[in-house]
């Protein structure tokens, strides 16, 4: 059992002057050379492509983002930029997939053309990724204190999402420090660049306007030299704001009583964690309300609901939304 999760006091970002360029160009296709792959962080450039010579059977590398309106966790998107054979496709592993939801049963996903191949520049800490040819691209400042997603022409939804981050970046058991292990499981790497950010998305979907200003974003990092089934079979993840509380778990492996969902029988209904938080335990029940996603007979779940909690035994209950993912085996 493997179970990391970040708990932040919401904080402002430092702004520092500290400067430097890269620049690296993931090709669509997969290699047979020697795969480099990256699991003890040697910066504070969460979004670097972390693994080279990708081959056919690999997960690859994985941006993903994502926001959930805090009023009414119905509005949402999810957006994923794939440098993956195994879940875009081997003859070109380069796609954006997005899943927009606007309201009860109002949802719109679409993958994108293959790129030609990704661009991914790095100023300071920030990376910025360009799928080229497929009008998908996020950019962020040097600070990492904000991000952007852009679509455009001839992606099928058009705007953009600006995240303004407020929480610190986390590796999966520790603060950003280098040296430190981005390794979650064996051969699987996650960091979380942008654990929570107050996020605006203004969207134009299918001749139709999605837009909120309050949302909940999020985004990180996942990389691996087998496949995902591989390296993580069971898994719940989940972020969210409670109050003054933003959270985020990540369970592997096996089930476990301190990420433990409530579904024995059927899709998943809700989870409950308890994590320890400066000399207290925080508390937080998520109700799953949206289904995003769900595959393989609900087995593989990735939708938004309402989160509960406070500290244990204290008088505090704060209420907010949540996005969740969560996988068993079948
Ligand atoms: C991938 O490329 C191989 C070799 O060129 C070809 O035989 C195969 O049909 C392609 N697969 C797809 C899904 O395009
Ligand atoms: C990058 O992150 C480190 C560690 O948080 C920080 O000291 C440094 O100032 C940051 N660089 C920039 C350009 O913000
Ligand atoms: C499990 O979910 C059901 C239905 O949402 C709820 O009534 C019950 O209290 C939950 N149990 C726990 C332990 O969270």
């Amino acid at each position: 059992m493997k179970l990391c999760r970040s708990i932040t006091l919401l904080l402002g970002i430092s702004i520092a002057s500290a400067r430097s360029t890269s620049s690296v160009i993931i090709p669509p296709t997969t290699s047979n050379d020697p795969t480099q792959i990256e699991f003890i962080a040697s910066s504070n450039k969460l979004n670097t492509p972390k693994i080279f010579n990708v081959h056919p059977t690999m997960y690859g590398q994985v941006w993903t983002f994502d926001a959930i309106s805090s009023k009414d966790p119905s509005y949402s998107i999810l957006a994923v930029f794939y440098a993956s054979p195994e879940v875009a496709s081997t003859n070109n592993s380069l796609d954006v997939v997005v899943y927009v939801q606007a309201g009860p049963g109002w949802l719109y996903t679409v993958a994108s053309k293959f790129a030609e191949f990704a661009e991914l520049n790095t100023h300071g800490n920030g990376t910025s990724g360009v799928w080229k040819g497929t009008g998908c691209s996020f950019s962020a400042s040097d600070d990492m204190s904000t991000m952007t997603i852009d679509f455009t022409n001839p992606f099928e939804i058009t705007g953009s999402v600006v995240l303004n981050a407020v929480a610190p970046p986390h590796y999966p058991c520790s603060p950003t420090e280098i040296g430190a292990s981005m390794e979650f499981v064996p051969h699987f790497g996650w960091d979380n660049a942008v654990p929570d950010a107050k996020t605006n998305v203004d969207l134009k979907v299918d001749g139709t306007q999605v837009k909120f200003e309050d949302g909940i974003g999020y985004q990180d990092l996942s990389w691996a030299d087998i496949s995902f089934p591989d390296a993580l079979e069971h898994y719940s993840w989940a972020h969210g704001r409670l109050g003054p509380y933003s959270i985020v778990w990540f369970a592997g492996e096996e089930p476990d009583e301190a990420a433990a969902p409530n579904s024995t029988i059927g899709p998943i209904q809700s989870f409950s964690v308890e994590i320890p938080f400066e000399n207290q335990v925080i508390v937080a029940h998520l109700i799953v309300n949206n289904v995003l996603l769900s595959v393989n007979d609900g087995t593989l779940v990735h939708g938004t609901g309402a989160i509960r909690g406070g500290v244990k035994d204290g008088s505090m209950d704060y209420s907010g939304s949540a996005g969740f993912e969560y996988s068993t085996s079948v």
